[in-house]
């Protein structure tokens, strides 16, 4: 029989056959990442998968693998909305090898401290305006493929601390000019089909039962039309969340919904109808990923495939991504013949033969492959130098946990780099293996990967067993954390115990927070002998889920599992070897930064600095070696102690599998870098806008920087930033002139459009990020940030070249939020100046236009 393609009259046939108990089953997913079946309807499920800068698939730890494309924070410094459209369709090419229908991405929250752990992770930086039109981009580009986007965390998840429970109170200028601005830009430019509600509680209302959130604002006033899904385990009540209109509970299975929800209508706490809406949207959706035309689906195996062209997208993004900071000294670009003229380059720093590639928690995933900073600047500058001497020292450690160590581990069973690991269907290691795996990494997390039988709530055991060869002898370190009791075992003696874990007991920053305090021990043993280590653990009690209809419930999860590290003795002296290195090359790049374990979901940072000794480190190496290159590796600003004495600093995020081309590509100068910063670098915390009220206490923070934000606030506080928003150098230079707008006077029919002339002045070919800032500079009815970001365009000049930038401004680049009378606003008869930039601090030009008379309108 032929299928309707017409949306509605699918949507509604199925609605109406379905019965109350499976429609509310439907508004949870039916295991970590999927939504519920009907086959008795040939109602598909849809698979999710983590993005947002490569598809993880339904794996989390130990997936297929896969294209890793560079930070968010770092496509956001390419300013570059073309480069953020190929990545889109890029990852929908990688969301078909993955089986998968729904993208959860992009991620769009604020960075509002240097300190946010997920910083990395969001394409918005200190300014929601270049968040909202990037994420527009990769939106409409995944989408385009049938592929759902969604867009997260609704709203303002900016900090990690306490994000299941703290309170964010913010005004209502806070909120709608800032933190729910990325969001309507993206559904007003792009219309993603999909969006997560955040953890936190907004003004006292967790997201998840945020009605006016959910509702009010993003429904009724916005016209959003797709479904509101949870994030995982972010439920937290039966009958409030679906009044709200958070359509889809995840992970499955229902934990807080499912039969609570059929019972809440059948005892009269809500109206089938209510519950009909939510279950729409799903249906909804399940049609306009195409999904519904294939009603007897099964989901295929995922594929992992490593394609040329997307090699070559990523190492053009990446590159394109890395802000030059600082470039004094003619150091860099190391051109041909500055590399003919010298002989030996040092690379030192824990990063440079590490492969520092993304931050962590749900956006990290399994690359294709890895470079190494070190390693591939040796390799491709091998051909063209083969006399030139790259040798590396490490200088210090910058671990924030004993490493992970499948590199010296493999499994007894397969003899492949990890370990072995067996699941018991009891809390003893008894009896019968009921699953088992191979682990490639020592984050042995039960989670997504557990057999069928285990439903949530179910006690088990596993035990992971690997052989582990030390490459040295000496006094090794062994750790551990776990989430439930767990012990580690070497050659069958017991090392760690952490068998006394009950629920209450304390946790730590380990394994996306969910593990107990890492646990250390030395034990002393022979490089080349082959010891066998065991990891047994056994699975958390859960709490059982109380039945209160209407109340407001607390959050349950369901993540499981242990993290065990292993580290060999550092006998060297890391630090001495690294100095006398420079001092001897003639050229040093230390490649520095934070890491995966440093920068992740799940915790804030609590220092700017670099960890470990590495400020010490570069001190001294700048003492020894002044043609020293600093490249950091992070997704949020670092103290830079030693910047004066530094004649150059990159800033290089963390690039994806391509990290090493594409550092290598800027060094030499094959590219000329372009990124500019999305994110405003002070010089030190107590500078920044939220320094006192970050991350809060007692499970409360107040936004009290209000609407000064990033740049907004050190311009209004007249604070000199260490490096502004939008700052990023060239090896070439540009002039800007002749800004314009196409007409004085601003009307809504008639959008504005501002231009300026920019000229390459230097001697390369180059890009340069233009931004237009707008002010207004008649007095507003409320006060109002110096200038903002409203406009950016991209130009590419051969020198001596001039082209035009330019911007259209429509009606939303001019208001503001009127609190008292709650709408959008622009002062009547306003005038207003738009400035084009280089950054946030260096304004090349203006023009000016005003409002026609009597203007005064809601955006
Ligand atoms: C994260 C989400 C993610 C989800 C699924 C949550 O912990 O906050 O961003 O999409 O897990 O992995």
């Amino acid at each position: 029989m032929p299928l309707p393609v017409d949306m509605e009259s699918w949507v509604e046939g199925k609605l109406a056959e379905l019965t109350l108990e499976e429609k509310a089953l439907m508004l949870s997913g039916v295991d970590v990442w999927r939504t519920y079946p009907v086959p008795r309807l040939g109602i598909p499920q849809l698979k999710t998968s983590d993005g947002p800068v490569g598809i993880r698939g339904g794996t989390m730890v130990d997936g297929t693998t896969a294209a890793m494309a560079p930070s968010a924070v770092s496509l956001a410094a390419t300013w570059d909305t073309d480069i953020i459209s190929q990545l889109g369709s890029l990852l929908a090419t990688e969301m078909r090898d993955k089986k998968a229908d729904i993208l959860l991405a992009p991620t769009v929250c604020l960075h509002r401290s240097p300190l946010g752990g997920r910083n990395f992770e969001s394409f918005s930086g200190d300014d929601p305006f270049l968040g909202g039109k990037l994420a527009a981009a990769y939106i409409n580009a995944v989408q385009e493929h049938g592929i759902a986007t969604t867009i997260k965390h609704f709203a303002a998840n900016d900090q990690e601390t306490g994000r299941f429970v703290v309170n964010q109170i913010m005004s209502e200028r806070c909120l709608r000019e800032l933190h729910l601005v990325p969001f309507q830009i993206a559904i007003r430019d792009a219309n993603p089909w999909c969006i997560m509600a955040s953890y936190s509680k907004i003004n006292g209302v967790y997201a998840s039962n945020n009605k006016k959130l959910l509702t009010d604002i993003l429904r009724k006033e916005w016209g959003f039309d797709g479904m509101v899904m949870s994030d995982w385990f972010g439920v937290n009540s039966i009958v409030p969340s679906v009044d709200a209109g958070m359509d889809l509970e995840m992970p499955g299975p229902a934990r807080k919904r499912g039969k609570n929800l059929s019972d809440a209508v059948k005892k009269g706490f809500m109206e089938e109808k209510t519950l009909d809406a939510c279950v729409r949207r799903i249906l909804q959706l399940i049609h306009k990923t195409g999904k519904y035309k294939y009603p007897d689906w099964v989901e295929e195996q995922e594929e992992a495939h490593d394609r040329p062209e997307h090699r070559q997208f990523l190492r053009e993004a990446a590159a394109d991504g890395i802000v030059l900071l600082k470039n004094e000294g003619d150091i860099l670009p190391l051109t041909a013949s500055k590399l003919d003229g010298i002989k030996q380059i040092a690379f030192i720093g824990p990063n440079a033969d590490e492969s520092v590639a993304a931050g962590g928690g749900s956006a990290a995933l399994n690359p294709h492959y890895r470079q190494k900073p070190y390693q591939q600047f040796k390799a491709n500058i091998a051909s063209p130098h083969p006399d030139l001497v790259v040798k590396h020292a490490r200088g210090c450690l910058a671990n924030k946990f004993v490493p992970v160590f499948s590199e010296v581990c493999v499994s007894p069973k397969n003899g492949m780099h990890g370990m072995h690991m067996e699941y018991f269907g009891n809390m003893e290691h008894k009896g019968q293996v009921v699953h088992s795996a191979h682990r490639i990494s020592t984050i042995l997390s039960c989670y997504d990967n557990l057999p069928k039988s285990f439903t949530p709530g179910k006690r088990y055991s596993y035990r992971a067993t690997g052989l582990l060869t030390p490459k040295t002898t000496g006094k090794h370190m062994f750790s551990m954390g776990t989430c439930g009791p767990g012990r580690m075992l070497l050659d069958g003696k017991e090392i760690i115990n952490i068998w006394n874990r009950t629920k209450e007991s304390e946790r730590s920053e380990m394994f996306m927070a969910y593990a107990s305090p890492e646990k250390r021990v030395e034990i002393d043993m022979v490089g080349g002998r082959t010891y066998t280590v065991e990891v047994e653990g056994v699975s958390r009690e859960l709490d059982p889920i109380p039945v209160h209809y209407t109340d407001e419930l607390y959050r349950d999860e369901v993540m499981d599992g242990s993290r065990v590290g292993f580290m060999e003795e550092v006998k060297e002296n890391l630090f001495g070897d690294a100095v006398a290195l420079a001092a001897e090359s003639d050229i040093v790049v230390m490649v520095v930064g934070k890491n995966i374990e440093w920068e992740s979901e799940a915790y804030d940072m609590k220092s700017m600095d670099l960890p470990g000794a590495q400020n010490e480190l570069i001190q001294e190496v700048l003492k020894v070696n002044p043609n020293t290159i600093i490249v950091n590796q992070s997704g949020s600003p670092i103290s830079m102690p030693w910047l004066a004495a530094a004649p150059t600093v990159v800033q290089a995020w963390y690039q994806g599998q391509e990290l090493g081309n594409a550092l290598f590509d800027v060094l030499v100068g094959a590219v000329n870098p372009s990124g500019k910063l999305p994110v405003t670098f002070p010089k030190r915390l107590e500078d920044t806008p939220c320094f006192h009220n970050f991350p809060g206490e007692n499970d409360t923070v107040v936004y009290g920087e209000g609407i000064y934000l990033g740049y907004r606030h050190y311009e209004k506080a007249k604070i000199a930033p260490l490096f502004p928003f939008g700052h990023g150098l060239s090896y070439t230079t540009f002039r800007y002139s002749n800004v314009r707008v196409s007409s004085s006077l601003f009307s809504p029919d008639s959008p504005l459009v501002v231009s300026v002339d920019i000229t390459n002045t230097g001697s390369l070919s180059g890009k340069e990020s233009v931004q237009f800032y707008v002010s207004q500079t008649t007095k507003p009815g409320l006060p109002r940030p110096i200038k903002e970001l409203k406009g950016f365009a991209k130009v590419s000049l051969q020198p001596g070249e001039t082209k035009t930038a330019c911007y259209t401004l429509d009606k939303y680049a001019l208001g503001y939020f009127n609190d008292r009378k709650m709408l959008w606003v622009v002062d009547e008869n306003a005038e207003f100046a738009v400035h084009a930039a280089a950054s946030s601090v260096d304004v090349r030009g203006h023009a000016v236009f005003r409002v026609a008379k009597g203007l005064s309108w809601i955006v």
